[in-house]
Formats: C-alpha cells, structure tokens, sequence
C-alpha cells in the first residue's frame, strides 16, 4: 500500500519498492525497555513543555530512545507502541510512546519513566515490575493519533527575528517521519531548506522576510510524500514561542520492509 493521496498533499513519489524484503504497515521487534526515575520532559527533541500537551492529546507517554530509533532527531515525534511478554504480569495493549528524548542505551530500544514503564504492568504486580528495572518488550510504530487536532507549528525559542528562524512542528499525526522542510514567502516560487538543528527544530539563517508558507517532505519505509498546508502558516512578524495552526493533519502510513509483521493480536488491543 503506498501513501494515501490525500488532496492536501502534493504527491511526490520519491523512492521506489525494494523487491525481496516483506513489506508491512508495521514490523513487529523484540527488545527490551528500561525504566529510568528521571521525567524526560525536556528531552533531547526540543520538545520543552509542549511534550506534555502532546502526549496528554495522544494518549501516549514520553520516551527515550536509542540511537536506532532517534535516529539523530528524525526519529522525534515518532509514536511506538510496546507490551512486555510476560503473561502472567503485563498487559495486554501495554503502553503507547512519543519519541522526545536521546538515551545512549545500546542495551534497550527504549526507556521509560518508572510511572510509565510501571504501566506496562497490570495494577498487582506493579511495584513487583519495576524492581525488576529492565524487561524484554515487542514493540511496533503506530500511527499518532491527536484526533482533530491539526499539526502546529511553533517558533522556538532560540529564534531571533527576523534574522534567524528556527520552527517545530507538533502534533505530527501519521506514521512517518519529517525528512525535509522548505519555507518560503507566502506567494514566491523560490524555496529555500531549513536544516535539522538539533532534534524535532529546524532553523535558517536570514529567512524570507513576510508571512511564510512551509512545505515538508514526509517519507517512511519505500514512501514519501510532501504535505503542503494551503495556508500561509507564519505572519510576517513571527514571534518565538508562539504556536500556529498549519491546518492540515499527516495520517500517511508508509510501508516498511519487515522481517515479521505484526500480528493480528496486536491489532485487536490497539485501542485499550
Ligand atoms: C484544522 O484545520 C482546518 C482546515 O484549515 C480547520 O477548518 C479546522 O478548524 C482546524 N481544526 C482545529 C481543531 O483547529
Ligand atoms: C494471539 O492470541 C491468542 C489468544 O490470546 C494466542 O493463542 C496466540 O498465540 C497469539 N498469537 C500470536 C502470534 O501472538
């Protein structure tokens, strides 16, 4: 299944099937997951306080992840869900995660808070779980979900106008990731790239002065696609930490090259 073309998306095919591997909505892992006492609030994503509205609208908790999966900030924002194996102790559809943090973990996929890592436990046997510190878990990307909430875009802090721009995108539905962010002068024809800074911020130097419109590249798996807001999303006069509506949503899901897909199990549990 390709990505949906959606009529809010400029539909860009950008990369081709790979013949051989077993394509899937979601490839099914197994690894395991550690607890860790500190809240990863504010994470090596830049997500700051938003990541708590984000997660609160998602249904989700906060994680840290590996290198793999953070994979140097493009991995941000990114939803997994995840259940240990045990049957006798853990739940059934276990926890949703939003990336927001950086571990140097080679050990675990993932690390949770204690209160949330304690949830992938039933009530009973909680305070038993999280002594045991580390657990094997399967895991899965899921699609985020933030129901009719549109995708934001927020001027971080580091931004000083009008010389330097720096932005991240919240909300960010859909399974797959941001890949590349254009800006330009609502109305122009020229874009011009933003670089990925530092985890979920992109930034540019001298951006085009006026309101602004974006457009980003999404891609997963052997997908992408660019989503194009239709409105312009910046004022002229930006001003940092604001927030602004882009008014559209991603709900692309892109396929990925599994060597197990998931099983219908995971399917039935996924809405708890
Ligand atoms: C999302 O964007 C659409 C299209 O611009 C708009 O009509 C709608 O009100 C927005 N939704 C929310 C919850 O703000
Ligand atoms: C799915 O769940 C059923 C019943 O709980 C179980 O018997 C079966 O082994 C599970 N299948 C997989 C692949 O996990």
């Amino acid at each position: 299944m390709k990505i949906s073309n959606n009529p809010l998306l400029f539909a860009v095919w950008m990369l081709s099937m790979v013949s051989g591997a077993l394509s899937c909505d979601r490839c099914l892992y197994k690894s395991k997951v550690a607890s860790f006492a500190r809240a990863n609030i504010n994470g090596a994503c830049g997500y700051g306080n938003s990541a708590t509205s984000l997660t609160a609208r998602g249904g989700l908790v906060m994680a840290s992840a590996s290198a793999k999966i953070y994979r140097e900030g493009v991995g941000c924002g990114a939803c997994y869900q995840m259940r240990c194996t045990d049957p006798g102790v853990c739940t059934k559809s276990g926890v949703k995660v939003l990336v927001t943090d950086f571990t140097k973990s080679t050990q675990t996929d993932f690390v949770l808070s204690a209160p949330s890592f304690t949830k992938l436990a039933v009530a009973s046997k909680a305070a038993q779980f999280l002594k045991m510190g580390t657990v094997d878990v399967d895991y899965k990307r899921i699609p985020c979900d933030y129901g009719s909430q549109n995708m934001t875009v927020k001027v971080d802090k580091s931004s000083k106008y009008p010389d330097y721009l720096a932005v991240q995108f919240l909300y960010q539905g859909g399974q797959t990731d941001i890949t590349a962010v254009d800006i330009n002068r609502a109305g122009s024809s020229g874009w011009q790239y933003m670089t990925r800074k530092n985890g979920a911020i992109w930034g540019i130097q001298n951006p085009p002065i006026g309101s602004l419109s974006f457009r980003l590249l999404v891609t997963g798996g052997y997908d992408g696609s660019w989503v194009w807001p239709t409105r312009n999303l910046l004022p002229a006069i930006w001003r940092p930490g604001s927030v602004y509506d882009s008014g559209v949503q991603i709900t692309e899901i892109a396929q990925e090259g599994c060597s197990t897909c998931e099983t219908g199990n995971w399917t039935d549990t996924r809405t708890r």
